[in-house]
């Protein structure tokens, strides 16, 4: 009715067509997941390894107030990414036998808590190693091909949103952790190192079909709970040292990124630094409506997570909607969710 009053020229209808068209054809069909136990879904209730949450109180706020593996009391900042693209409310983990290859056609999870970038330090707790993400991701690229056939698998693989978010691990539960690697590198070596690897997992991803990635930073690590009360230095202050190591880690991870998208035609590559936000949110949690930054709200918030975070502990906290941390190294789904919205202002004009 509208267009029947304007006299459009076909060189514009053509435009506003081929425009249409594209927005139509650049929907984010599904969201694919690969990292740490920021983004894990549940994998690792699947596998071996003392690096779970699949008990209460994990999970007391999440829908149905059920444990899932998610090493939060909620969803985490990629469940949030999948709703606000209009997807499922929650990604599931692709391990999971509780779902199949229908569900994973719109969002898929492949992360482990626990791991990083080098293998090794996915041997410390037995996880899945980032190369064998990328294993599980062949996989599911032939049981989405047998499902949906080929055109259409290779138009949801173009087309998703990848999320990547790993690496503190590295530095936390491994470097510093163990002698191995701190008597093979310096710390700027092993960034250098970690970088190299981050490189080669970028580049996989887009010869495997990739091409919209949002790619998440290091967040202020020193500023976690585990680590403000093992600050020697300052107990109880954030991590002076290790914030300064995210700062750097991150400058190195953003000149990659730029190096990649000038390289990989057609791909595009965000860069979801997280420093700032939760620097932000850590020091002004007031303004976030949050009350409590310094401790988290399982048992005495200073270094309970996975197991030590149990059940009966009368200290954990009633109202983890005031807490930054839900545990001693993990945001709050409050959190997430804050920092998940002001990812997506940006990333929904990158991806539509
Ligand atoms: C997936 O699971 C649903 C519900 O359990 C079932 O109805 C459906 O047939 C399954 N799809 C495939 C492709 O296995
Ligand atoms: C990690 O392990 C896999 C499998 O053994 C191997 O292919 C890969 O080269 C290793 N990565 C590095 C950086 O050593």
């Amino acid at each position: 009715m509208v267009m029947a009053t304007h006299n459009f020229s076909p060189s514009i209808l053509c435009i506003i067509l081929t425009t249409l068209v594209s927005i139509a054809g650049a929907k984010v069909p599904a969201i694919i997941v690969f990292g740490d136990s920021s983004v894990d879904s549940g994998n690792n209730n699947f596998i071996p390894t003392m690096a779970r949450a699949n008990f209460e109180p994990y999970g007391r706020d999440f829908p149905g107030g059920r444990p899932t593996g998610r090493f939060c009391n909620g969803r985490l900042s990629s469940d949030f990414t999948s709703e606000a693209y209009g997807l499922k409310r929650t990604v599931p983990a692709y391990l999971d036998p509780a779902y199949n290859i229908s569900d994973f056609a719109t969002g898929v999870c492949f992360a482990s808590a626990g791991t990083g970038y080098d293998n090794s330090t996915a041997d410390v707790l037995g996880v899945i190693p980032l190369w064998k993400e990328v294993e599980y991701f062949k996989e599911y690229q032939q049981k989405l091909a047998a499902y949906l056939g080929h055109r259409k698998a290779e138009n949801i693989i173009r087309g998703s949103l990848y999320l990547v978010s790993i690496g503190t691990n590295d530095f936390l539960e491994n470097y510093y952790t163990l002698p191995d690697r701190r008597s093979q590198y310096s710390i700027s070596q092993y960034q250098d190192y970690l970088i190299g690897i981050a490189e080669v997992f970028l580049k996989d991803l887009y010869k495997l079909g990739a091409r919209k990635m949002s790619f998440t930073g290091i967040s202020p690590m020193g500023c976690l709970p585990l680590e403000r009360v093992t600050n020697m230095n300052d107990p109880f202050s954030c991590s002076r040292s290790y914030n300064d190591l995210a700062v750097d880690f991150n400058g190195r991870l953003r000149r990659l990124v730029s190096k990649l998208n000038k390289e990989l035609v057609g791909m595009r590559i965000y860069f979801a630094n997280p420093y700032d936000i939760i620097w932000d949110i850590v020091t002004k949690p007031d303004l976030y409506g949050l009350e409590v930054a310094s401790s988290a709200c399982c048992g005495t918030g200073l270094f309970e997570m996975g197991f030590l975070c149990g059940q009966d502990n009368p200290l954990t906290c009633s109202d983890a909607n005031k807490y930054v941390f839900w545990d001693a190294f993990h945001p709050t789904e409050r959190t997430n969710q804050i920092v998940s919205n002001y990812f997506f202002k940006h990333l929904k004009n990158v991806f539509h």
